[in-house]
Order: structure tokens, then C-alpha cells, then sequence
């Protein structure tokens, strides 16, 4: 099977990384030509655990490759999957499908043989109708099918979700192109993985409302956090009392300060945009969105409460920018607006994350990178935990509260426990829901 992966980014680098190790022959073609030239080299533009070594031993066996030459490997190729970005867009909150539709009319161009289009991107509903219909005009000859594969992996475990997922979910209303889809996921479908065949428009929502529902899990425990703290209950035992019923289970139920990242932001705010245009209001989902931005003030306030009531004059020492452990990617990360919210009341805000630097450079203005929490909290106010990397959970934090200038902690990802850090010589310590 000869693929063409367009788009090289989180999901495009991944999917195509990994169908190549199914044994497919892929090449990812991308038009930023700094990226490509940077993988032909044998590196990585992202960080993602695990996929270097996969590249590298796919490259060498000769299946993978990497171009800037989109025409002739969609020629090429049996299908073509488009996994360019659908980010928001500005002003109405709708996705933007600029780079989809721009997609769409090269392939139009390039198609020769049978070809089964299929698009990996988040998208709308209407979108995979839109993009056949792009691709008949400008080609009425074209011998293609269309194809929805929404992909469902997280940053941070990519390979381990594409490779073991717990789905696939394939939108198509050809015979021929299920056919096409069922010898791309072979290795899947041979291990007896859910490969689930449904229309077009159904696959097309099925992202959506998986990626909704979790962001509304992760709201609602958010939301009952703040509860836990006016009643004095602990939302890691109301977690963990709820997460043990087989109904509810208990993934995504960790309180924390707002989920960010580069799908649910945007994809609940599609969402939002896609029920409003089919006058069907996701009510739900919209009020997800609005509790997630509260949740994220009531960090800053949390924060500020923390720091005598005022954040001027202030040092902070913040632990953790990207949006989530083991990625770089920084987009709608939390930190966004915290950070910024403290740096505009005259707090002076210092940045460790292994990751996060090189994206949250630019994002981030007026804030110092450093490497190590230690310094980082030399004569500090406090320390504010925003991402949970491994690193942070295990800190000497006898160390910590010796060289700050003032030992307090904001634990917004519930790591460590109030005792513990007291005990080690903080002065204040608050968490979120405890
Ligand atoms: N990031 C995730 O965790 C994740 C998970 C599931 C689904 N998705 C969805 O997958 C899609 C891609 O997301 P991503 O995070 O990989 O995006 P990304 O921004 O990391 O990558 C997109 C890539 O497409 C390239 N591109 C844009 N226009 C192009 C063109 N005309 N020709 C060739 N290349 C082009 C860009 O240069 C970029 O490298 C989005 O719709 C997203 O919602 C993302």
C-alpha cells in the first residue's frame, strides 16, 4: 500500500511514522520546507516520546520518506490522508478550514488512478461532502473516493495510541474505499482492534463528541473541586470514590487548573459553532467552555490569594508551561493566561519545563526560562505547580522552601500533599479542591 500523509505535524509525522511500520510505504509531505528538511536530516520537529527511534528504523528500512513535492506523491499513491491543522478561527470560533480545502485542490490536481482520499484532520460536519465535491470540480475525471479516519491519539502517548487503540473509526460510503482503509489498518484489524465503519458525517461527529465529552469530565470535576473547597471536601477522594463506579470509570477526572492543548479548546469551540449553524445550541458544551475559562481565572485568583492578596512586586516561580507532561506543544495551555495574569498585576515570572521553551519563548514575553526549579525559586514568593512533568513530582522540597524568600506553593495539579510540603518548611500550601 502506498500512502501520502499531507500535513507533518503531531498527527501526520505520528500516523505516518507508524503506518510505515505496519509495513505500508509512506511518505509525508509537508509544505514548510524547514520541517522536511529537518526530517530527511533524521530529526524529529516535535517532541514525542518514542517516535525518533520509530522514524529512524522505518526511514532506514527504506518505507518512510519525507518530501516537499505534494503533486507527485499523491500520483503516487493508493491513499492520501490529509492531517493538516484545523485550528480556530478568528472571531467566530468555528474551525478553520483554509488548509483542509487548499489540500483539497492540490490532490484534485495530482490524482491519477484510484485514490482514496481520506482526512485525518478534526473537521465539521460536511467537510469530507465539501472535499469531494473540491476535488470533482476541479477534476471531473478523478477516479477517488472519499474517506473520514478522525484520529483519537494524545500527545505525550502517540505512538503507544495509535499502535493500541482503542478505536478506529472510519467514515466511508464506498465499498471500495472500506476495502482501501481495512488493508491501511491490516495489522490492527488482524489483533482484533475496533475498527468501526460508519457514514461519513457520523465519523465526522464522533470526534467531536469524544473530545467534548472528555473536556466536559474534566470540567465537571474542575467544577467540583471548587465546590470541595467551600465544603471542605477533597475532590482526590470524591475523584476516586466516583472513578471506582464502572459507569463513570476514573480517567479525566483529575482536578486541575483548565484544560488547554491543541484539540479541546478548539474542538469545543467547533462544536459550539457546528450546533448554533444546525440551530441545535450544544448547551452543554458551551457552558464547558465557559466554566474551563472560570477555572483558569480562578487559578489566578488562587494564586493571588497565595501572594498576600497581590501579585506587585512579586517573584513566581512557575513549574510547568506546555499544557500537558511529555509534549512541547504549548498551544491553549493554561499557562497562557495564567502567566500572563501575573506579569500584567507586576508579578516577575520564572519558567522551568523541560519541553515548553522553545514554543513558549514567543508566547510568553516577559518571562525568564530557566532549567532547574531549584534556582528558579531562589528568593522566590512562591512556587506555582502548573504541569505535572515527572520531575517536578519528586522535589526536594526542604531544598525549596530553604531558598525561597518566601516558602509558599501552589499545587495546581494535586501532586504533592498539604502535610508533606509543611512539613518540609512551606509556610502556606494550597492545591485545587482539598
Ligand atoms: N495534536 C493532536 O494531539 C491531535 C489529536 C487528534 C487529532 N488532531 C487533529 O489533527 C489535525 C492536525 O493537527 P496537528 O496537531 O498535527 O497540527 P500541526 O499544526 O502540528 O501540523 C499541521 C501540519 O500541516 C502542514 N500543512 C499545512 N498546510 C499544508 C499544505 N497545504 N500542504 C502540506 N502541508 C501543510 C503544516 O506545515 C504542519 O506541519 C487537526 O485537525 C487536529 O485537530 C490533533
Amino acid at each position: 500500500m502506498k500512502i501520502a500523509m499531507i500535513g507533518t505535524g503531531y498527527v501526520g509525522l505520528v500516523s505516518g511514522v507508524c503506518f510505515s511500520d505496519f509495513g505500508h510505504n509512506v511518505v509525508c509531505v509537508d509544505n514548510n520546507p524547514d520541517k522536511i528538511s529537518k526530517l530527511k536530516n533524521g530529526e524529529v520537529p516535535i517532541f514525542e516520546p518514542g517516535l525518533e527511534d520509530l522514524m529512524l528504523r522505518n526511514v532506514k528500512a527504506g518505507r518512510l520518506h519525507f518530501s516537499d513535492d505534494l503533486k507527485t506523491n499523491v500520483a503516487n499513491a493508493d491513499a492520501v490522508f490529509i492531517a493538516v491543522g484545523t485550528p480556530t478561527r478568528r472571531g467566530d470560533g468555528h474551525a478553520d478550514l483554509t488548509y483542509v480545502y487548499a489540500v483539497a485542490e492540490e490532490v484534485a490536481k495530482a490524482i491519477s488512478g484510484y485514490t482514496v482520499v481520506v482526512t485525518k484532520s478534526t473537521v465539521p460536519v460536511g467537510t469530507n461532502r465539501e472535499v469531494e465535491r473540491i476535488i470533482r470540480q476541479l477534476n471531473p475525471d478523478a477516479d477517488f473516493d472519499i474517506a473520514s479516519n478522525p484520529e483519537f491519539l494524545r500527545e505525550g502517548a502517540a505512538i503507544d495510541d495509535f499502535m493500541r487503540p482503542d478505536r478506529v473509526v472510519v467514515g466511508a460510503n464506498s465499498e471500495k474505499a472500506q476495502k482501501v482503509i481495512r488493508d491501511v489498518y491490516r495489522p490492527l484489524f488482524l489483533r482484533e482492534y475496533p475498527i468501526v465503519m460508519m457514514d461519513l458525517e457520523s465519523a465526522e461527529l464522533t470526534k467531536y463528541a469524544s473530545n467534548a465529552f472528555l473536556a466536559t469530565k474534566i470540567t465537571f470535576i474542575n467544577e467540583m473541586a471548587s465546590l470541595c473547597e467551600r465544603v471542605g471536601a477533597d475532590i482526590k477522594l470524591v475523584a476516586k470514590g466516583m472513578g471506582l463506579d464502572g459507569r463513570i470509570g476514573n480517567k479525566f477526572l483529575h482536578a486541575g487548573p483548565g484544560f488547554g492543548g491543541s484539540c479541546f479548546p478548539k474542538d469545543t469551540s467547533a462544536l459550539a459553532r457546528i450546533g448554533q449553524e444546525h440551530s441545535v445550541p450544544m448547551q452543554i458544551t458551551e457552558t464547558v467552555i465557559k466554566v474551563n475559562e472560570e477555572t483558569k481565572r480562578r487559578m489566578v485568583l488562587k494564586i493571588e490569594d497565595l501572594c498576600g492578596g497581590s501579585f506587585n512586586g512579586k517573584t513566581i516561580a512557575v513549574l510547568g508551561a506546555t499544557f500537558k507532561p511529555d509534549t512541547d506543544d504549548m498551544r491553549d495551555a493554561p499557562s497562557l493566561t495564567i502567566i500572563p495574569a501575573m506579569i500584567g498585576n507586576g508579578a516577575s515570572v520564572r519558567v522551568v519545563d523541560p519541553q515548553g521553551a522553545h514554543e513558549g519563548k514567543a508566547l510568553l514575553p516577559g518571562v525568564e526560562w530557566m532549567e532547574s526549579a531549584y534556582t528558579a525559586c531562589e528568593n522566590a514568593d512562591a512556587i506555582v505547580i502548573l504541569t505535572e512533568w515527572n520531575e517536578f513530582r519528586a522535589l526536594d522540597l526542604e531544598r525549596l522552601a530553604k531558598v525561597m524568600a518566601k516558602p509558599n506553593m501552589a499545587d495546581l495539579r494535586n501532586i504533592y500533599s498539604a502535610k508533606e510540603v509543611l512539613d518540609a518548611g512551606f509556610e502556606n500550601y494550597v492545591s485545587v479542591g482539598r
